[in-house]
């Protein structure tokens, strides 16, 4: 396990003598040197430099799993954690799912093998973006969660519109945008479904700090919140979000889908632009209208209004680059 106390003195982003952290923490400069060895291990990116010290390449603000507890109501909430790495917090849910019944949230401040949608890789560097998965029971199988992944980008969407001075839409079914660029994507994965119930594991990954380097790894245009000038902490946002998610979510396992519909067609980011549906084995081409009730999407080709459901399609901008 690496000591918390030490990462939380290297967020900071200054230079630490091997001596004072030892001094801190209590311990040798050996055993100092054998928890920084750690944090490298785990792919933690630092710095050392003769006669200053250690830091953290970037001072960062590390998600904090007591405050979250302690703001979030959890009688709702079996579990909640914070990993510093993990492979993926969809796979987090998946194991907690295995031996438990509930909801459970898990945060990671980096994944090794985060997972896009399609079979997409998720770049998720060290502390700078938010990664976190949600497990939410719903009734009625897989036909009780029509429209989930719509009302969960809306839950999204309400919290980062406030804090985001950049005008913040929605591309259906569930990325999150600003100017075209990509700021957030939803993962949703089922679990245990039978005909009266099943387990949807909800994977949410934000941008907050999207650098070059990573953009050159991501296959589409992508922006951070930071990028578009907003200042809000990770812990402010997260439990933001939670909240969000949290009324969102029980309102819409009450009501499903129609209540929201008209709230998403307003934040609809390709509403009356010109796009392209991919198919499986086709592609279509019309004016993006918005959603029906059921959280289909409605593209009219040729003057004809036609419905799609979310699915393996992608949506694109006819003249996207
Ligand atoms: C997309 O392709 O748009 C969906 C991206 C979802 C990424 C998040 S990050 C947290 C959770 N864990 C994962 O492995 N994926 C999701």
């Amino acid at each position: 396990m690496v000591n918390r106390i030490l990462l939380n003195t290297l967020a900071d982003g200054e230079f630490h003598s091997g001596e004072d952290l030892g001094e801190k923490l209590g311990i040798s400069r050996a055993a100092v040197w054998k928890q920084l060895q750690k944090l490298e291990d785990m792919g933690i990116p630092l710095n050392s430099v003769k006669g200053r010290g250690y830091r953290l390449q970037d001072a960062v603000e590390l998600l904090d799993a007591d405050f979250l507890r302690t703001s979030l109501d959890m009688q709702l909430w079996q579990q909640l954690e914070v990993d510093l790495v993990t492979d993926s917090t969809n796979e987090n849910v998946q194991r907690w799912l295995a031996s438990h019944s509930g909801r459970c949230v898990f945060f990671a401040e980096k994944q090794t093998a985060g997972r896009g949608r399609r079979g997409r890789h998720w770049v998720s560097p060290f502390a700078r973006n938010l990664y976190f998965s949600l497990a939410w029971p719903f009734e009625n199988g897989v036909a009780g969660v029509q429209g989930l992944s719509l009302v969960v980008g809306l839950a999204i969407y309400r919290v980062l519109q406030q804090h985001c001075p950049a005008p913040v839409g929605l591309k259906w079914p569930n990325d999150i945008l600003v100017n075209d660029a990509k700021l957030g994507g939803i993962l949703l994965e089922l679990n245990g479904v039978m005909l009266d119930a099943c387990n949807v594991i909800i994977g949410i990954g934000i941008n907050l700090d999207i650098r070059h380097a990573d953009q050159e790894t991501i296959s589409q245009p992508a922006t951070g919140l930071r990028q578009q000038g907003c200042q809000a902490g990770r812990n402010e946002l997260a439990l933001a979000l939670m909240q969000s998610l949290q009324s969102v979510l029980t309102e819409f396992a009450r009501t499903g889908f129609a209540p929201f519909a008209a709230e998403w067609n307003a934040a609809n980011g390709f509403r009356g632009r010109e796009v392209r549906l991919i198919l499986p084995s086709s592609e279509i081409s019309g004016i993006c209208q918005g959603v029906n009730e059921k959280g289909e999407l409605c593209i009219v080709v040729n003057g004809v209004a036609q419905y799609f459901n979310a699915g393996e399609v992608s949506l694109r901008l006819a003249h996207a680059s």
